[in-house]
């Protein structure tokens, strides 16, 4: 009879995205009535040991007794995963950095009732490295420290996996991703491995559950019809940013990413004061597209004296490049790259806010849903609505809403 049951190990120095590949298997899967469960050493570990276990020496390899808790943790887990699938359900995902071929030699030996899937995350850009770390020391586990102390506990932590790091190579069945990319590195399948088909092609998929893509309010440089600056918002701006604000007080917004102009940040911030918890995390990678020698000009002061770049971006917007500047087709590599990071410092599972400007959003739009390149420059961005994206594997929702 063919098993429907299989085991899914994560590996990964810690901050590598493992926790949230995890969830979005889950979720996933979950909607398709698989049954699927996570076991997180983490998670365990805070239930089981009321006692500080966020110190760093906790997982130096020296630390006999952190050594020998973490190790029950992994087995308590690794049992729980197997009743799990004893019973009536079908993935149990091990979610810890299962870094050690050690580790990894008692799974394989312990979990031998069902094939097991490793899928390794792998992230070696240090910005948002340090970003996602930032995120991770404000769990309550860290409530005792200063951010700085936190931080560098944490990158103590990770000093201390290094060395017992083992990539993927022999293991019979394992997918190597990139996972700020979602792209995958390496891959191994020898076995039967149920749901593997739908699992990989979700691995790659870009998954957000509740985005919410908004323009800034009204600036001054709006008002006059010039692009591009550092504009700030007009009295207008700031109502309608109240509006959001006000608007969004039915949901949890936990983080809002930014550009660097200070339009969008100017609208996050009313919204920002009314969440309980919320913090805004500024991406170059969303500021609006760079007009080059036509920065802070008008269309029509363009259009009377550079005639010549009013006529050449008529005719091809979306590849035309602004003398000393950007165009829609050179800003895609950075925005997937914003999206990206968005993702990947977000609990997809949870509700998402971007605020950026009009060509950004355009770009950000048409990265989930298809348009022709001709006409992505064209797309409506409106300043008194916003759009919701909801993207998964299997369904894809649109809606433009009013916020007023
Ligand atoms: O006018 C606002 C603005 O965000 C400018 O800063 C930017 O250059 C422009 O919109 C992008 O829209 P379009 O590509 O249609 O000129």
């Amino acid at each position: 009879m063919k098993d429907n049951k299989v085991y899914i190990v994560m590996v990964g120095l810690p901050a590598r995205g493992k926790s949230t590949i995890a969830t979005k298997i889950k979720e996933d899967l979950k909607n398709d009535y698989i049954k699927t469960r996570i076991f997180n050493n983490g998670d365990l570990r805070r239930k089981l040991i009321p006692d500080n276990t966020s110190i760093a020496d906790f997982y130096n390899p020296e630390n006999r007794e952190g050594a020998a808790l973490r190790e029950k943790i992994a087995l308590i887990n690794l049992e729980r995963a197997r009743e799990y699938l004893r019973g009536n359900g079908n993935v149990a995902i091990l979610d810890a950095t299962n870094a050690s071929l050690a580790r990894r030699k008692k799974i394989l030996s312990l979990l031998g009732d069902h094939p097991i899937l490793f899928i390794e995350c792998i992230n070696n850009n240090e910005e948002i490295l340090e970003a996602s770390i930032r995120r991770k020391v404000q769990t309550p586990e860290f409530g005792h420290l200063t951010t700085g102390q936190a931080i560098s506990s944490f990158k103590e932590r990770i000093s201390y996996y290094t060395p017992i790091y083992t990539a993927l190579r022999k293991e019979a069945n394992f997918i190597k991703m990139n996972s700020l990319y979602k792209k995958v590195l390496q891959e191994e399948i020898r076995d039967n491995i149920p749901y593997y088909d739908q699992i990989r092609d979700l691995l790659v998929t870009d998954t957000v559950k509740h985005l919410y893509l908004i323009r800034h309010g009204e600036t001054y440089f709006n008002l006059e019809n010039r692009i591009g600056g550092d504009s700030d918002l007009t009295k207008n701006g700031v109502l309608q940013a109240e509006a959001l604000a006000q608007y969004f007080t039915k949901k949890k917004i936990p983080l809002i990413f930014t550009s660097d102009k200070k339009r969008t940040i100017q609208t996050a911030e009313p919204i920002k004061a009314l969440q309980e918890e919320c913090a805004i995390i500024p991406l170059a990678e969303f500021n609006e597209i760079d007009s080059g020698i036509c920065e802070c000009m008008s269309y029509e002061e363009i259009r009377r004296e550079m005639p010549h770049v009013y006529r050449a971006r008529k005719m091809d917007k979306y590849n035309y490049i602004y003398p000393e500047g950007e165009g829609y087709a050179t800003m895609k590599e950075r925005i997937d790259r914003g999206i990206n990071k968005v993702i990947y410092l977000s609990d997809t599972s949870k509700n998402i806010m971007i605020i950026g400007q009009r060509a950004t959003n355009r770009m950000i739009l048409s990265h989930f849903l298809f348009r022709r390149e001709e006409d992505v420059p064209y797309i409506y961005i409106p300043q008194d609505k916003f759009y919701y994206i909801s993207a998964a594997q299997n369904r894809k929702v649109f809606q433009l809403k009013r916020y007023e």
